[in-house]
């Protein structure tokens, strides 16, 4: 057996793989250049005086097939321009997954709504559509569906659900660009489907966003005023309808973003190329990859797959410690090695000065969040292993991958040897 480089043998990966932190792994170039030099030589960098942000919501907008793309500065601000269109009662309620960014939860508390957490599926880890029916209750507004990883969740089963008891759904798309559920390109199955182009992302604006809709105007607001102060621009002058942020892209991000956008399909296809090699590599092993489900296209965000913790010697930690030595680019859990709601922001409830709210507004819903209220998203955290994953991988890359997993593999599982002990041939 080699030996391991966390144990200071030879790694399995030698120099670095591309990466979306730098030029090794992100696609910019030439044509983000040109455009950018277009905006800075007309000196007009805001959408108010400039033609890049229109352009770029109008290719948005045709790539996805809706009428309206509304750009704007995060996928946060994107989510959060959702739920101030959805416009809650305070202590209304809104269902979302606990494995996802906090970016998805932020805009819930800051309308002083109430996250409410659904548990996942433990095989695609999107989710779960039982879960969600099962925490609606007469003040549930919406559900906030995220394609975790790139992988479409269960739209057919959640939109059923939301017409049932109608409920307005907010796809976040930040991870699953240009990914598909039974052929319809997801961000365009609920009524408002959210982006995010910050660095990681399939395509990139370094921070950004983008909200998509086939609708305008509902819950007497219009979608684009929700991210920009409630201003109603169109109809000249100056006037503020209710309370909003600004939430603008500039004109240099937006100018990016159309270079990317050009070359998105290509990224997705090749992010997709890289890691169904990636899988192929890996059949017949221990390694099980969190794969699309069936009648899906998913878009590698991450890649991402389980262990068997009882077939290792090491706990899965130590696991991911060894890759990471190896040479992969990983870590363990998303968001992290717990869920969302054991971040302190909503576990300790830090959210406007002291008082607590919305979790401590009079008769609203009171989750007990140390407790372990999603357990099969609690297993996933504690047990998923990620990669970061690029449109950058080669060939070499991914047989290097493929080699340092299954060389921490037989290194730390579990072997009976001849005196029948169970013990580790580390
Ligand atoms: C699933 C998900 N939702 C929301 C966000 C928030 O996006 P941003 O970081 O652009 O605010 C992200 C990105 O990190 C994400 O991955």
């Amino acid at each position: 057996m080699q030996k391991l480089a966390i144990n200071g043998g030879p790694r399995a990966i030698d120099g670095t793989l591309p990466s979306f932190r730098n030029a090794s792994g992100r696609t910019l170039g030439g044509e983000e250049v040109a455009e950018l030099i277009e905006v800075m030589e007309s000196g007009s960098l805001s959408f108010l005086v400039g033609p890049k942000t229109g352009e770029f919501e109008r290719a948005f907008a045709e790539r996805y097939g809706v009428k309206t793309a509304v750009a704007v500065a995060n996928g946060t601000a994107a989510l959060h321009t959702a739920v101030l269109y959805l416009n809650p009662e305070p202590g209304d309620e809104i269902i979302l997954s606990p494995v996802t960014d906090m970016g998805t939860a932020i805009p819930i508390m800051a309308q002083l709504a109430i996250p409410v957490f659904a548990d996942i599926d433990p095989i695609t880890q999107n989710i779960d559509a039982a879960s969600i029916e099962k925490n609606i209750t007469p003040r549930t507004k919406a559900i906030i569906v995220t394609h975790v990883y790139g992988h479409p969740a269960d739209m057919d089963a959640i939109m059923a659900i939301a017409a049932r008891h109608d409920l307005f759904v907010i796809e976040d798309c930040a991870q699953a660009h240009l990914a598909y559920y039974k052929g319809r390109l997801c961000g365009t199955i609920g009524n408002v489907g959210c982006f995010s182009f910050q660095q990681s992302k399939h395509m990139t604006t370094g921070d950004g966003g983008m909200v998509i809709t086939n609708e305008e105007a509902r819950f007497g607001r219009v979608l684009r005023q929700c991210s920009d102060k409630a201003w109603p621009r169109e109809r000249g002058g100056r006037d503020h309808l209710f309370l909003a942020p600004n939430y603008h892209m500039t004109e240099l991000q937006a100018a990016v973003g159309l270079a990317q956008l050009r070359k998105l399909d290509q990224f997705v296809a090749a992010r997709i190329a890289a890691a169904d090699r990636l899988t192929d590599l890996l059949a017949g092993t221990d390694v099980q990859p969190i794969l699309p489900m069936p009648g899906t296209v998913g878009v590698y965000f991450f890649y991402c797959f389980r262990l068997d913790p009882a077939k290792l010697s090491q706990p899965i930690i130590e696991v991911v410690k060894a890759l990471v030595a190896e040479g992969i680019d990983g870590f363990i859990g998303y968001p992290g090695q717990i869920p969302l709601y054991k971040y302190p922001v909503i576990r300790d409830h830090k959210t406007f000065g002291t008082s607590g709210w919305p979790f401590t507004l009079e008769g609203v819903r009171r989750d007990d969040f140390n407790s372990e209220l999603c357990p099969v998203a609690e297993a996933a955290c504690r047990e998923t292993v990620c990669m970061w994953w690029t449109d950058r991988f080669e060939e070499k890359h991914l047989q290097q991958m493929a080699e340092a997993i299954l060389k921490v593999l037989d290194a730390y599982r579990l072997a009976e040897h001849f005196d029948g002990e169970v013990t580790t041939r580390a």
